[in-house]
């Protein structure tokens, strides 16, 4: 064979590949998106009952999926992301070259974890517990806690939140999305909308 038919041959089977690479990454954001508790079992994630997930990324789980362990009636809202082990040791292998630190992440039951939420390696995060828009959870959080920031601290009990979100209560916790939608309308611009719309 000639060294150009040699290399067109390396050539498409690199496109073949980047291709087939390229099916699976489509294929993994559509089963995130359609099935995220079905996509985080078959990567490994260990899920209680009634787990649900907003907006998940197929690389939210990070690396080692199967370190992450989640409880029962558990929201994680969009932009979430898992990470099970520290990636500075890298630029040190030269030095050290077994040099690793990788860690299990625990979740307990009845937790809510707001937008754009980051959870380092080794964290565990108690029953009952609320995690703030934004946060990067360093540290474990106690249960029945309401924590946020970066890194996160405690800032109340949910015991406390409790307390203040009733008096502050819409009372519409309770409506099916649409319904809900065209209640805050009626409260918030007085005029609720005819059309429908999407939550
Ligand atoms: C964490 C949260 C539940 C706290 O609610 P809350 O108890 O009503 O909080 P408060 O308004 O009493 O705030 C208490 C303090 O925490 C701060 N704080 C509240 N939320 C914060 C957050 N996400 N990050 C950093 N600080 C926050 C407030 O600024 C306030 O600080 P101060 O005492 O210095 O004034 C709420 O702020 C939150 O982040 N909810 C998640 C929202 C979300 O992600 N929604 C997703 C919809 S899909």
């Amino acid at each position: 064979m000639t060294t150009a038919w040699l290399e067109l041959r390396r050539c498409m089977i690199a496109f073949i590949r980047r291709i087939y690479q390229l099916f699976g990454m489509i294929k993994k954001e559509i089963w995130a998106k359609l099935s995220p508790t079905g996509f985080a079992r078959a990567q490994g994630v260990r899920l209680g009952e009634n787990v649900t997930f907003y907006g998940m990324r197929p690389g939210s789980f990070g690396s080692e999926p199967w370190m992450i362990s989640i409880g029962n009636n558990v929201y994680i809202t969009a932009g979430f992301q898992f990470i099970t082990h520290d990636g500075g040791t890298l630029i040190l292998r030269k030095e050290v070259p077994d040099l690793e630190w990788s860690a299990p992440i625990t979740i307990g039951n009845d937790v809510y974890i707001g937008l754009r939420t980051m959870i380092m390696p080794g964290v565990s995060i108690g029953n009952r517990v609320i995690i703030g828009a934004g946060s990067i959870i360093t540290k474990d959080i106690p249960d029945n806690s309401v924590a946020v920031g970066v890194p996160a601290r405690v800032i109340k009990t949910v015991d406390e939140y409790l307390e203040i979100m009733k008096q502050k209560s819409l009372h519409l916790g309770h409506l099916p999305a649409r319904e809900k939608d065209l209640a805050l309308r009626e409260i918030f611009l007085k005029t609720p909308e005819k059309s429908g719309s999407s939550r």
